[in-house]
């Protein structure tokens, strides 16, 4: 795992957008798996820039997103695919026939999670996996637990993570439920990108980099990934 610590989350949007980018111009059909949160939005909005600029082209890549709520329609706007539709896919000529997200429909969602595993390997699997760490360790929506999950599945969410993000659950109270991919999926992507910024990450950021290898802190599996890289700023790295 690779560590590159950075003055600031522009900064660190600016390099993560570059790898994103030289990456499609070099494979237009690249297979990209996206985060939602705060801490990809300005990588985001790079992206946006380069294809306003002409610089770069995603309708032919295909994506995946890590998670979404259980129990929000896509036209909520809390759903992860609401998030993605805004800060993303709509405004950076993304071609959403090839936007792939598990379904927050509680019937549904299950069922959806094994299809959702399938669909990733027949797409080739991903080539770069973009994430976020939660406060508590976590990477997409698997929590800590005492064991890594490997496929799609529902998750209950830890009081950490309600905490966490429930500020941004104005109208509504945040499900206590989500459906994400497995850490399996996330480990199988050729190569990961996980940001984290900001002081209430210093935590995570240091049981990942330097505490054991644990469930407990499921960001830690990323020291065992042959192309990990993780960008931090000063604030993050506090505790390294
Ligand atoms: C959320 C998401 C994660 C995200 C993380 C960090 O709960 N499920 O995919 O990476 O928490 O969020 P933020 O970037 O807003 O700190």
């Amino acid at each position: 795992m690779e560590v590159v610590l950075l003055e600031n989350a522009i900064e660190i949007s600016k390099a993560v957008s570059s790898i994103i980018i030289e990456k499609v111009r070099k494979k237009p059909a690249a297979v990209l798996g996206f985060a939602t949160g705060a801490s990809p939005v300005e990588t985001y909005k790079r992206m946006i820039e380069a294809y306003e600029k002409g610089l770069v082209s995603f309708r032919n890549v295909t994506t995946f997103n890590l998670d979404e709520y259980c129990g929000l329609p896509r036209e909520d706007k809390n759903s992860y695919y609401y998030f993605m539709k805004e800060n993303l896919f709509s405004k950076a000529g993304f071609d959403f026939s090839k936007v792939n997200f598990l379904s927050g429909d509680p019937e549904e969602g299950e069922s959806c999670c094994e299809e959702y595993g399938k669909k990733i390997a027949a797409a080739g699997g991903i080539d770069i996996q973009l994430l976020g760490v939660g406060t508590n360790g976590h990477i997409g929506f698997n929590e800590p637990s005492d064991s890594f999950s490997d496929g799609p599945f529902k998750v209950r969410l830890t009081e950490s993570t309600i905490n966490s993000n429930s500020k941004y659950f104005t109208e509504r109270p945040m499900p206590n439920y989500a459906f994400t991919m497995g850490v399996g999926d996330i480990m199988r992507a050729k190569k990961i990108i996980l940001i984290a910024t900001g002081e209430s990450k210093a935590k995570a950021v240091y049981s990942m980099v330097k505490g054991p290898v644990t469930p407990h802190c499921p960001a830690s599996i990323l020291r065992y990934h042959p192309d990990a890289t993780i960008f931090i700023d000063r604030e993050s790295a506090k505790l390294l």
